[in-house]
């Protein structure tokens, strides 16, 4: 009974340009290993779901990437999404699919661009969260130790006085202000929502139900058609209506069921360059360098990334951000990586 959405319709735009709108991190090999990103993270929960169970929800232009990057996987486990609708109502629209091929589906909601290094520790604490909700009325989300005011993250204040391995949840908060974050932190029962989410699909269904009326309306006029050819018909016509919301605002906020357990593997969900470089091996004066040949001098700190084999010549720069791609040359301050999001938007039409 156990199944998998995987999350793989964002667009990774601070991950530019080596992540553009028609080709997303997702589908790169962005740690330099030989794997895509979405084949690593369909292989890790291939541990414990059966291959056939796991789907993949993206927007159609992926499709074709798809199917190329995981050959094992059927027309049936993809699901296409029209619109860009952030992941509320992908979730919702694939959660009914799975209800109504087994009704008594426990699944995993995971987004397939995170770097988590440990799969065994992440099998025990999924296997641990299934056996959960297998019996109670529970959302579960996988928790992470705060290391700081990090405001693109949920945060999840948890009830100390509960379980030792599984926390009932007193609020869940997404993306707090820095003041706000900052509180969390200091009062010590705050973790940050790793954006894996685990659930019996009755119960997100019924959570659907209760806090997005319209939302769930709008699909559950669509089940009638359901696995019949209508099914696209219905979905191409109505998706672009849904109200664009993510999970975390959608259910998660508004939620009394809510759980999570404290994760006991290391996790980063790469969401810029400099949470990449972070996790890849340094030279010694702290460079990462993925498929490039580097002659560097006086240059610390710098994330470089180039095509295979480029030579790249470095003579005094620290701290930045040296990306080569095709007919784009990004050369920007690590420190102010948040930033490539908004000169993406600036430069969009000229390239
Ligand atoms: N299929 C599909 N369709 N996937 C989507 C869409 C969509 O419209 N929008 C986003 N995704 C995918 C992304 O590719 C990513 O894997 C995942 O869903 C989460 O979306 P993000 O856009 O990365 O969310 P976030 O980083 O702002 O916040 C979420 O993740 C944080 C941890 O990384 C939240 O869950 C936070 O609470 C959490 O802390
Ligand atoms: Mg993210």
């Amino acid at each position: 009974n156990y199944y998998a959405i995987l999350m793989a319709g964002g667009v990774g735009s601070r991950f530019w340009p080596v992540s553009t709108r028609d080709f997303p991190k997702q589908f790169h090999d962005m740690l330099g290993t030989g794997e895509t990103l979405i084949q690593k993270t369909f292989y890790r929960l291939a541990k414990l779901i059966p291959k056939e169970n796991i789907f993949i929800l993206t927007n159609e232009r992926y499709n074709d990437l798809v199917f190329e990057q995981l050959p094992e996987v059927t027309m049936r486990q993809v699901v296409l999404e029209p619109a860009m609708r952030n992941t509320a109502p992908c979730i919702l629209y694939a959660s009914l699919k799975i209800q109504k091929e087994n009704p008594d589906a426990v699944m995993i909601v995971a987004p397939s661009d995170h770097w988590i290094e440990d799969e065994q520790a992440f099998t025990d604490n999924v296997q641990q969260a299934f056996d959960f909700c297998s019996k109670n009325d529970a959302l579960m989300t996988l928790g992470i130790k705060p290391t700081f005011p990090n405001t693109g993250y949920g945060y999840i204040e948890y009830n100390l006085s509960f379980e030792k391995d599984i926390k009932q949840v007193i609020q869940f908060r997404e993306k707090p202000s820095y003041e706000t974050a900052n509180q969390f932190l200091e009062q010590g029962n705050f973790l940050w929502n790793a954006g894996i989410f685990m659930w019996h699909v009755t119960h997100v269904v019924e959570a659907f139900k209760k806090n997005q009326q319209n939302l769930y309306r709008l699909f559950e006029k669509g089940i009638s058609v359901y696995n019949t050819e209508g099914e696209s018909d219905f979905i191409n016509e109505y998706y672009e209506k849904a109200e664009n919301i993510s999970v975390d605002y959608a259910i998660m906020e508004t939620s009394k069921n809510v759980y999570v357990i404290p994760a006991t593997f290391d996790w980063n969900d790469l969401g810029t360059w400099g949470s990449l470089y972070d996790k890849l091996e340094k030279d010694p004066n702290q460079n990462a360098v993925v498929h490039a040949r580097t002659l560097l001098e006086d240059a610390s700190g710098n994330m470089i990334r180039t095509k295979a084999d480029k030579v790249v010549v470095i003579d005094g720069l620290k701290d930045y951000i040296i990306v080569d791609k095709d007919e784009v040359l990004l050369i920007y301050p690590k420190s102010k990586e948040q930033d490539i999001k908004i000169v993406l938007n600036k430069v969009k039409d000229t390239y």
